[in-house]
């Protein structure tokens, strides 16, 4: 419980802070435009106001993707495919950063799932483990592990950055937590990954690796074909 009410008071603080930076902004460039005569300087003033309401707007968007709980599109997916699709897309980036890619690909069951917001999920998990190890050392070694489990799939992604400290560790899904510069990070890529895989009633955790660096874990069972179906199926039925 007590852990539960501090998210809610990082989520709130997050918020808050997140939506007042552009609101002073505005409010800030409002004043100059009203003392102002100069139509280039107000042409200025309004720019910085559209680019700061577009920040506010693209946070509660964010936000809202998690609070919100689109519907599921659910359909029958290779959990490998998804995975290859998202490396394919950001391999020009990992490239760039002399992240090396080692994926290790089993047999594994297809399962029912939305392929968009799975891909989304392992975005979130494979751009934390570039950037972890970008910062620590310039590079590194991504591994990602998919096999069968008891469960359905089980998805490990791996890398050999400096790992998450201890304490940090039950708080890094909460949204807004973050430990990056601002710019950088929002805090909201794990609570994003988080949710999408609650969503598929799957698990999502994160350990450190004994020989250094983070390991994300994503367990996904086989699924249904969607998800609001019982009620509306026995609906149909009577
Ligand atoms: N692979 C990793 N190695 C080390 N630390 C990590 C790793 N993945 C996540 N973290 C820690 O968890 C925090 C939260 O991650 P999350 O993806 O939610 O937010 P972010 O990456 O900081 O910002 P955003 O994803 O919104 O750009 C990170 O700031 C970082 O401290
Ligand atoms: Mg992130």
């Amino acid at each position: 419980k007590a852990e539960r009410l501090a998210a809610v008071g990082e989520l709130a603080g997050g918020v808050a802070h997140e939506i007042n930076n552009p609101l002073m902004i505005i409010l800030g460039q409002v004043h100059l435009l009203f003392q102002s005569q100069d139509s280039e300087a107000m042409l200025n003033g309004l720019r910085i106001i559209d680019g700061a309401t577009k920040r506010a707007a693209d946070i509660i968007r964010d936000l809202m993707l998690f609070a919100e709980h689109f519907p599921l599109r659910p359909s029958r997916c290779r959990v490998a495919d998804q995975i290859r699709h998202v490396l394919e897309v950001q391999k020009g980036r990992l490239d760039v950063h002399h992240v090396e890619v080692h994926t290790r690909i089993e047999e594994t069951p297809e399962i029912w799932a939305d392929a968009a917001r799975l891909q989304e999920a392992f975005f979130h998990l494979i751009q934390n483990a570039e950037q972890a190890m970008v910062a620590a050392h310039g590079g590194g070694r991504l591994a990602i592990r998919v096999g069968a489990s008891g469960f359905g799939v089980r998805i490990e992604v791996a890398d050999n950055g400096p790992g998450i400290p201890p304490e940090d560790l039950p708080r890094i899904f909460n949204p807004f937590f973050t430990t990056k510069a601002p710019g950088e990070g929002r805090g909201l890529g794990l609570s994003v990954a988080y949710s999408v895989v609650a969503e598929h009633e799957g698990r999502l955790w994160a350990e450190n690796r004994p020989d250094g660096g983070a390991v994300f874990i994503v367990e996904l069972p086989i699924g249904t074909p969607a998800t609001e179906a019982p009620l509306a199926a026995a609906g149909g039925q009577v």
